[in-house]
């Protein structure tokens, strides 16, 4: 008798830990876009070494509207360095900003868009008669 109360408490005691090791996990939660209200920028990893570094002279409107993959930021940041002032930065800052741009600023054919519309589904052109 007392090994079966024994087993049971057992049985309970682990059941009780299972229950609790599930509770620990980490719910997962789905990933949106945050956008930093002072800056418009993409709230992601790097984005304070950005701010830091790339909104002093101009609007981070410059980096929005722009697209590019590593090589082509990497171009632009030493355009910058060379005609417009912009200082060096330490191996860990630079890679740090390229990786941010690289990522939340990669071209546009990363994007996915729909189709354009066949002819015959687009709306009426109301011009159509004044042209
Ligand atoms: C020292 C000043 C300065 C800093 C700091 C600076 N820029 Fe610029 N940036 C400029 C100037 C000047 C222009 C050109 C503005 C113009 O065309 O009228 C420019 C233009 C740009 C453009 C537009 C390029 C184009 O072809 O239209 C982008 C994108 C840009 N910067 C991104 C960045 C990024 C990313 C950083 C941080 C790594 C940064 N800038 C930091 C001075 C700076």
């Amino acid at each position: 008798m007392k090994t079966l109360i024994k087993v049971l408490g057992l049985l309970m005691i682990s059941a009780l830990f299972a229950l609790n090791v599930n509770a620990a996990q980490p719910k997962k939660i789905k990933k949106i876009t945050a956008i930093d209200p002072q800056t418009g920028l993409i709230v992601a990893k790097g984005v304070e070494n950005v701010i830091a570094n790339c909104t002093a002279c101009h609007s981070a409107k410059f980096i929005i509207l722009q697209r590019g993959d590593r090589k082509t930021w990497k171009d632009m940041i030493v355009w910058m360095q060379e005609t417009q002032g912009l200082w060096e930065f330490d191996p860990a800052t630079e890679k740090s900003i390229l990786d941010y741009l690289a990522t939340n600023y990669a071209p546009d054919d990363k994007i996915e868009r729909r189709k354009n519309l066949p002819h015959n589904e687009l709306p009426k052109n109301p011009y159509e008669k004044i042209m």
